[in-house]
């Protein structure tokens, strides 16, 4: 214990500063969140999973898992002043390979998502060149990822954006990015959700949609077809959709969570990031469902990337001129939102490495992003020169990037959240986190729910979901 409160009450641990204040650190963490997840992941589900009986479930997730995840994360980064490897092994020393499996989750999703960016910039710079029509193509989006220059290009130019943001620092670039562009964003997608209300189209057969008739499709709760397994699925897919879209389980939290200064309040923090997070995706579903529904009926909405890749320059492309614009407004924000969030996935893995290698920053981000090229390049062209077909437990064909994707969300993640939960709840014990977020005399309201869901709840879902993700829950006709 004497040995703990020492540790505390060192400064925030960093070597090289951290957050100027609580704004800057949500603001940051809310662009780690608030990413390509919340843009086309979160409608396509809410579309596929019962409109409004999604909402209402993945709201409820989101206030009792969201928030017991991205509080423990959140606190064991600033008690331990640590990255995931290093935190885990303060915890107990035992635990620390959970560290170093954290660790690799980033190292794994960073192969991809500059390629992911890469995708977002090609339909910025097509909207910018206002041919809006082409993109409208349904060939467009695969011939372009097919095709190895022009995929890879865009690739390493995301990549190359990602490390100056990360190679200017916490403060300066981080933070700083975060401020410009996480309010920037807010706007534009309040604007394009309040737009896509207003839009009415007769189409060929002479019936007229209207945008407000989008938003109850959304919206009203589909009971139809309802059973206790459809419940169960609908209920995991929220629930993996919360772990990807707050970015907690992949130690992304902790090193963030290890640049705030001991003043700021962690409990009011967590309720910011998960207000601005869950206010993205359902202003996002609120803006893609509507319009999608008014052009192409419902029948329209495509599952996966081809929701934000083919169907939405679609619907820019009926909107007639204006559609250009608002083509433009979604891929800058879209743009934002996977920075951001490629940033956070960049800074966690030269932040470990710094600690373990005890280099400094820019040396390890130059050295990273040399290694992140390739690699994306490598993954760009899975498309391409290194297409593969790898079947996946669950049952769809997954190249490179997929298969990347499923490891580290589908597969670790809830190894991740299972393992900590019990490390927390049962071996630390919930208190070692409370104390954090009590400390100075804050409030922590809900820490009874915290305990009791970092001890009970949160272990038994993720072995649940777990089991889901492994493929074995399908033999039971889940
Ligand atoms: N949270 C981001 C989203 O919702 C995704 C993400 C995953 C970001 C992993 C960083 C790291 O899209």
């Amino acid at each position: 214990m004497e040995e703990h409160s020492k540790k505390r009450h060192k400064k925030h641990g960093k070597k090289e500063g951290g957050f100027s204040g609580q704004i800057g650190f949500v603001m940051a963490a809310a662009g780690s969140a608030v990413g390509v997840g919340n843009l086309w992941r979160f409608p396509y589900l809410a579309a596929q999973d019962g409109g409004g009986l999604f909402i209402l479930i993945y709201l409820i997730l989101a206030l009792t898992f969201g928030f017991t995840l991205l509080t423990s994360d959140i606190a064991v980064g600033r008690r331990t002043g640590k990255n995931s490897i290093n935190a885990y092994a303060e915890m107990s020393p035992k635990w620390k390979f959970l560290g170093i499996v954290t660790f690799l989750v980033p190292v794994l999703i960073m192969t991809y998502y500059a390629v992911i960016g890469g995708w977002i910039g090609r339909y910025i710079v097509v909207y910018l060149a206002g041919q809006g029509s082409d993109a409208s193509i349904d060939t467009f989006f695969n011939s372009f990822i097919t095709n190895p220059v022009q995929s890879s290009m865009f690739a390493v130019i995301f990549m190359f954006i990602t490390a100056w943001v990360v190679f200017n620092g916490v403060e300066k670039g981080i933070e700083k990015y975060s401020r410009i562009l996480m309010p920037v964003l807010l706007l534009m997608i309040v604007a394009i959700a309040v737009f896509s209300l207003t839009l009415k189209f007769t189409d060929p057969s002479g019936v007229t949609r209207t945008g407000l008739q989008g938003l109850y499709v959304y919206l009203a709760p589909d009971f139809e077809g309802i059973t206790i397994a459809r419940l169960m699925q609908i209920l995991l897919d929220a629930m993996s959709q919360i772990f990807f879209s707050l970015s907690v389980s992949m130690g992304i939290m902790i090193t963030y969570g290890s640049y705030i200064k001991k003043d700021v309040d962690i409990n009011s923090s967590v309720h910011q990031i998960e207000f601005f997070d869950s206010g993205v995706a359902l202003l996002a579903g609120m803006m893609i469902i509507p319009s999608i529904f008014v052009f192409e009926g419902i029948e329209g909405m495509g599952a996966g990337p081809s929701l934000m890749f083919v169907s939405l320059p679609k619907v820019f492309h009926s909107m007639g001129f204006i559609g250009n614009i608002v083509g433009l407004l979604f891929f800058l924000m879209a743009g934002f939102a996977a920075l951001t969030s490629c940033v956070s996935v960049l800074e966690t893995i030269v932040a470990n490495c710094m600690e373990i290698f005890h280099t400094r920053r820019k040396k390890t981000t130059l050295v990273l992003t040399v290694v992140y090229t390739i690699a994306s390049v490598i993954i760009a062209l899975g498309y391409s020169s290194f297409y593969v077909e790898i079947p996946l437990p669950n049952g769809s064909i997954a190249q490179i990037l997929d298969l990347m994707d499923y490891i580290s969300n589908s597969f670790m993640m809830p190894f991740i959240s299972l393992l900590s939960s019990i490390l927390i709840g049962w071996v630390i014990g919930p208190d070692w986190i409370v104390e954090e977020v009590e400390y100075g005399g804050k409030k922590f309201g809900l820490k009874k729910l915290y305990a009791v869901m970092i001890r009970y709840i949160v272990p038994v879902m993720m072995f649940v979901l777990f089991l889901q993700s492994a493929g074995i829950l399908g033999w039971f006709g889940l």
